[in-house]
Protein backbone atom coordinates (compact mmCIF):
# COMPACT_ATOMS: atom_id res chain seq x y z
CA UNK A 1 0.00 0.00 0.00
CA UNK A 2 0.93 3.76 -0.57
CA UNK A 3 -0.05 6.84 0.79
CA UNK A 4 -1.07 9.37 -2.16
CA UNK A 5 -0.39 13.04 -2.00
CA UNK A 6 -3.50 15.23 -2.20
CA UNK A 7 -4.11 18.18 -4.14
CA UNK A 8 -5.75 21.17 -2.11
CA UNK A 9 -7.59 23.76 -3.06
CA UNK A 10 -8.03 25.31 -5.25
CA UNK A 11 -6.10 22.92 -7.45
CA UNK A 12 -7.99 22.96 -10.69
CA UNK A 13 -7.29 19.26 -11.29
CA UNK A 14 -10.14 18.84 -8.61
CA UNK A 15 -12.48 20.16 -11.06
CA UNK A 16 -12.33 17.35 -13.77
CA UNK A 17 -15.31 15.46 -13.93
CA UNK A 18 -13.96 11.60 -13.11
CA UNK A 19 -14.18 8.96 -15.15
CA UNK A 20 -16.53 5.48 -14.39
CA UNK A 21 -14.60 1.98 -13.47
CA UNK A 22 -15.34 -0.27 -16.68
CA UNK A 23 -13.82 -3.19 -14.38
CA UNK A 24 -13.37 -3.07 -11.08
CA UNK A 25 -9.83 -5.23 -11.21
CA UNK A 26 -6.72 -5.58 -9.11
CA UNK A 27 -5.90 -2.10 -10.14
CA UNK A 28 -8.65 -0.60 -8.75
CA UNK A 29 -8.68 -2.78 -5.09
CA UNK A 30 -4.69 -1.51 -4.71
CA UNK A 31 -5.93 2.38 -5.79
CA UNK A 32 -9.01 1.63 -3.09
CA UNK A 33 -6.61 -0.20 -0.49
CA UNK A 34 -3.77 3.21 -0.84
CA UNK A 35 -6.95 5.75 -1.03
CA UNK A 36 -7.80 4.26 2.35
CA UNK A 37 -4.14 4.47 3.79
CA UNK A 38 -4.11 7.80 2.37
CA UNK A 39 -7.67 8.78 4.50
CA UNK A 40 -6.47 7.05 7.67
CA UNK A 41 -3.01 8.75 7.67
CA UNK A 42 -4.18 11.71 6.72
CA UNK A 43 -6.40 11.16 8.90
CA UNK A 44 -10.18 11.70 7.54
CA UNK A 45 -13.40 9.96 7.11
CA UNK A 46 -14.02 10.25 3.45
CA UNK A 47 -11.58 10.40 0.01
CA UNK A 48 -12.22 10.61 -3.34
CA UNK A 49 -10.10 9.36 -6.30
CA UNK A 50 -10.06 12.78 -7.86
CA UNK A 51 -8.63 14.28 -4.60
CA UNK A 52 -4.87 12.39 -5.04
CA UNK A 53 -5.38 13.06 -8.81
CA UNK A 54 -7.28 9.99 -10.18
CA UNK A 55 -9.87 10.61 -12.51
CA UNK A 56 -12.01 7.50 -11.66
CA UNK A 57 -15.11 7.30 -9.91
CA UNK A 58 -14.19 5.69 -7.21
CA UNK A 59 -14.53 6.46 -3.31
CA UNK A 60 -13.63 5.56 0.04
CA UNK A 61 -15.57 6.46 3.53
CA UNK A 62 -14.92 5.25 7.08
CA UNK A 63 -16.98 7.65 9.80
CA UNK A 64 -15.61 4.96 12.62
CA UNK A 65 -13.88 6.18 15.56
CA UNK A 66 -11.14 3.07 15.10
CA UNK A 67 -10.84 2.50 11.87
CA UNK A 68 -13.09 -0.81 11.87
CA UNK A 69 -15.64 -0.23 9.19
CA UNK A 70 -14.04 0.56 5.71
CA UNK A 71 -16.36 1.42 2.33
CA UNK A 72 -15.24 1.72 -1.10
CA UNK A 73 -18.26 3.27 -3.11
CA UNK A 74 -17.25 2.44 -7.26
CA UNK A 75 -19.47 4.39 -9.93
CA UNK A 76 -21.80 5.33 -6.74
CA UNK A 77 -25.10 7.02 -8.16
CA UNK A 78 -27.43 8.56 -5.59
CA UNK A 79 -31.32 7.39 -6.85
CA UNK A 80 -33.25 8.75 -3.91
CA UNK A 81 -32.83 11.30 -1.17
CA UNK A 82 -34.87 12.85 1.43
CA UNK A 83 -35.12 15.57 4.19
CA UNK A 84 -32.83 18.09 4.50
CA UNK A 85 -30.02 18.25 6.65
CA UNK A 86 -27.63 20.95 8.00
CA UNK A 87 -23.66 19.79 8.90
CA UNK A 88 -20.42 21.34 9.33
CA UNK A 89 -18.09 19.78 6.86
CA UNK A 90 -14.36 19.89 5.99
CA UNK A 91 -11.99 18.06 3.44
CA UNK A 92 -8.68 17.05 3.17
CA UNK A 93 -8.35 19.20 0.07
CA UNK A 94 -9.89 21.80 1.94
CA UNK A 95 -7.31 21.41 5.24
CA UNK A 96 -8.71 23.16 8.40
CA UNK A 97 -11.78 24.65 7.22
CA UNK A 98 -14.96 23.99 8.29
CA UNK A 99 -18.37 25.26 7.25
CA UNK A 100 -22.00 24.20 7.54
CA UNK A 101 -23.77 23.06 4.14
CA UNK A 102 -27.06 22.11 3.80
CA UNK A 103 -27.58 18.43 1.74
CA UNK A 104 -30.30 15.56 1.96
CA UNK A 105 -30.68 14.20 5.27
CA UNK A 106 -31.14 10.68 3.78
CA UNK A 107 -29.52 9.04 0.43
CA UNK A 108 -29.86 5.45 -1.28
CA UNK A 109 -26.72 4.75 -3.08
CA UNK A 110 -26.14 2.44 -5.89
CA UNK A 111 -22.63 1.35 -6.69
CA UNK A 112 -20.26 -1.78 -7.33
CA UNK A 113 -18.12 -3.19 -4.15
CA UNK A 114 -14.23 -4.13 -4.36
CA UNK A 115 -15.57 -7.22 -5.90
CA UNK A 116 -17.51 -5.30 -8.72
CA UNK A 117 -21.10 -6.39 -7.07
CA UNK A 118 -24.15 -3.92 -7.87
CA UNK A 119 -24.99 -3.20 -4.41
CA UNK A 120 -27.69 -0.64 -3.22
CA UNK A 121 -27.81 0.74 0.68
CA UNK A 122 -29.70 3.06 2.37
CA UNK A 123 -27.71 6.18 4.83
CA UNK A 124 -28.43 8.89 6.56
CA UNK A 125 -26.90 11.54 9.15
CA UNK A 126 -22.88 11.58 8.99
CA UNK A 127 -23.08 8.57 6.11
CA UNK A 128 -25.06 10.15 4.16
CA UNK A 129 -23.46 13.67 3.89
CA UNK A 130 -20.17 11.94 3.44
CA UNK A 131 -21.78 10.20 0.61
CA UNK A 132 -22.98 13.11 -0.56
CA UNK A 133 -19.83 15.30 -0.24
CA UNK A 134 -17.55 12.20 -1.79
CA UNK A 135 -19.64 12.22 -5.34
CA UNK A 136 -19.76 15.98 -5.44
CA UNK A 137 -15.91 15.19 -5.87
CA UNK A 138 -16.59 13.32 -8.70
CA UNK A 139 -17.84 15.97 -10.43
CA UNK A 140 -15.61 18.06 -9.68
CA UNK A 141 -16.98 19.80 -7.32
CA UNK A 142 -16.08 21.49 -3.16
CA UNK A 143 -17.69 21.62 -0.44
CA UNK A 144 -16.39 25.34 -0.90
CA UNK A 145 -18.97 25.75 -3.73
CA UNK A 146 -22.15 25.63 -1.11
CA UNK A 147 -20.55 29.08 0.55
CA UNK A 148 -20.36 32.47 -0.36
CA UNK A 149 -18.08 34.09 -2.50
CA UNK A 150 -17.06 36.01 0.01
CA UNK A 151 -16.40 32.86 2.26
CA UNK A 152 -14.16 31.53 -0.59
CA UNK A 153 -12.41 34.36 -0.90
CA UNK A 154 -11.43 34.23 2.65
CA UNK A 155 -10.51 30.79 2.65
CA UNK A 156 -8.22 30.83 -0.49
CA UNK A 157 -6.51 33.78 1.58
CA UNK A 158 -6.06 31.84 4.81
CA UNK A 159 -5.06 28.36 2.96
CA UNK A 160 -2.24 30.52 1.16
CA UNK A 161 -1.09 31.68 4.14
CA UNK A 162 -0.82 28.30 5.92
CA UNK A 163 0.89 27.15 2.86
CA UNK A 164 3.63 29.90 2.68
CA UNK A 165 4.27 29.29 6.66
CA UNK A 166 5.07 24.98 6.18
CA UNK A 167 7.13 26.26 2.94
NI1 LIG B 1 -13.66 16.41 0.43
Amino acid sequence: MAILPILHFPDPRLRIKAQPVERVDDSVRKLVDDMLETMYEAPGIGLAAPQVNVSKRVIVIDISDDKSSPLCLINPEIIRRDGIEEMEEGCLSVPSIFEKVERARQVTVRFLDRDGKSVETAADELLAVCIQHEIDHLEGKLFVDYLSELKRQRIRKKLDKIRRRTM
